[in-house]
């Protein structure tokens, strides 16, 4: 059964080549046709063969589904009263994930499943068509794992972040709380991740406990990827390019240092501005990095506690007015350079032999997403190749 989407005034392709920074490409007057889950043919629309299904896109813009490559969408209750105090002057300083980690603990398996569940459909509503999904809010052995098993019926991209901080019963044994991420936790959490993380920061995990956790993650065939740089200059970001990390996540606070080592490799910097739009925090130098060539892409952090949103049209607009990132620029970020940050090549993209996730804009073009902040300008989803 084919899927012709034809009549699309402008689509985003993302093809340019498969090596390389990479930057956003369009076609004007497009046609895509899927097959199952995949893009089997683009072109012009005036070429396009026949389908046993045909959606006429009347002019609006097409892109591949966004890539959120950085959320934490499993956890229990929320903290709008820490978010109030922060908009009255208080800073935002992490100690509220505590508070997060005692509800994540108390609540029910069903509970804990059915609102990560109803994050994940937001997301996917919002034209989210691949999202990574992090522990962080269990760290003990039991719910770290019992997260990873409910984040794995939501995403293949699962996250094993039980170094978020330490738990408040080994607040004065910091080497005891390593130990067991490194051994039991790290043990229970593997059949269910794809991905280990660690929050390298002051308050949390320094660079030698947070060097061990992830040493360890690797060889038991984890993926890297680092909480870097958000709250202070640290060793994040060079120990994520240290470690090949698929992606240094936050970079609010870098050094000239930091943003050559980043431009230097394939970790991906990866900017979360809900971070800074919810902690009313500097943004991250989006213009330094891209300028320096290190690749950049953009992800929610959706979290309870720092940034809470699922809208990577959100995140987009923030880029664009706030970090001087182009819309070009932003908009592959969100797509391509999401798919770099989990080492996917077969997602970002619309190409034949892709995935086929894909965005109808309710506009005619990318540069909407930008200039609408705020408007919901996601008028279909195809995920998988089924139309949502
Ligand atoms: O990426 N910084 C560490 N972790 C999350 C925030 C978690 C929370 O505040 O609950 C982040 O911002
Ligand atoms: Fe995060």
């Amino acid at each position: 059964m084919a899927l012709l989407i034809d009549r699309i005034g402008e689509l985003v392709t993302n093809d340019a080549g498969c090596c390389g920074r990479g930057h956003l490409t369009t076609l004007k007057d497009a046609a895509v046709v899927v097959e199952a889950d995949t893009i089997v043919w683009v072109g012009r629309s005036k070429d396009a063969p026949g389908a046993d299904h045909r959606v006429d896109a009347d002019g609006r813009a097409v892109l591949p589904g966004f890539v959120d490559s950085h959320s934490h969408l499993v956890f229990a209750g929320d903290r709008a009263s820490e978010f109030a105090a922060r908009m009255a002057g208080e800073p935002y300083t992490g100690g509220g994930i505590r508070t997060t980690v005692a509800a994540t603990r108390a609540a029910s398996d069903e509970r804990l499943r059915e609102a990560a569940g109803r994050l994940r459909d937001e997301a996917l509503r919002q034209g989210t068509t691949t999202i990574e999904i992090k522990s962080g809010y269990g760290l003990s052995v039991a719910d770290e794992a019992r997260s990873l098993r409910i984040a794995r019926e939501l995403t293949a991209e699962t996250t094993f972040l039980g170094a978020h901080v330490v738990p408040p019963e080994y607040a004065a044994r910091v080497d005891d709380y390593v130990s067991l991420v490194c051994g039991p936790m790290l043990h229970a959490a593997t059949p269910y991740a794809r991905w280990i993380d660690v929050f390298c920061e002051t308050g949390a995990f320094d660079a030698d406990h947070a060097r061990a956790i992830l040493t360890v993650g690797k060889a038991a065939g984890l993926g890297v990827r680092v909480h870097a740089n958000q709250l202070g200059h640290g060793p994040g970001v060079q120990l994520a390019v240290e470690l090949d990390a698929a992606s240094a996540d936050h970079c609010t606070h870098l050094t000239d240092r930091d943003v050559e080592a980043l431009a230097g490799t394939w970790t991906v910097a990866t900017l979360l501005p809900g971070a800074e739009f919810s902690t009313r925090s500097p943004y991250p130098d989006a213009r330094r990095l891209l300028d320096a060539g290190a690749t950049v892409a953009l992800a929610t952090d959706c979290n309870p506690g720092s940034s809470y949103t699922s809208s990577m049209a959100f995140c987009i607009a923030l880029a664009v007015r706030e970090m001087r990132m182009t819309p070009a620029e932003a908009v592959w970020a969100a797509t391509a350079g999401g798919a770099r940050a989990l080492r996917r090549d077969d997602i970002g993209v619309i190409a034949p032999g892709r995935r086929a996730d894909l965005i109808v804009l309710d506009a005619p073009s990318y540069l909407h997403l930008a200039y609408r902040p705020g408007v919901p300008l996601i008028s279909a989803v195809v995920h998988n190749g089924v139309k949502l």
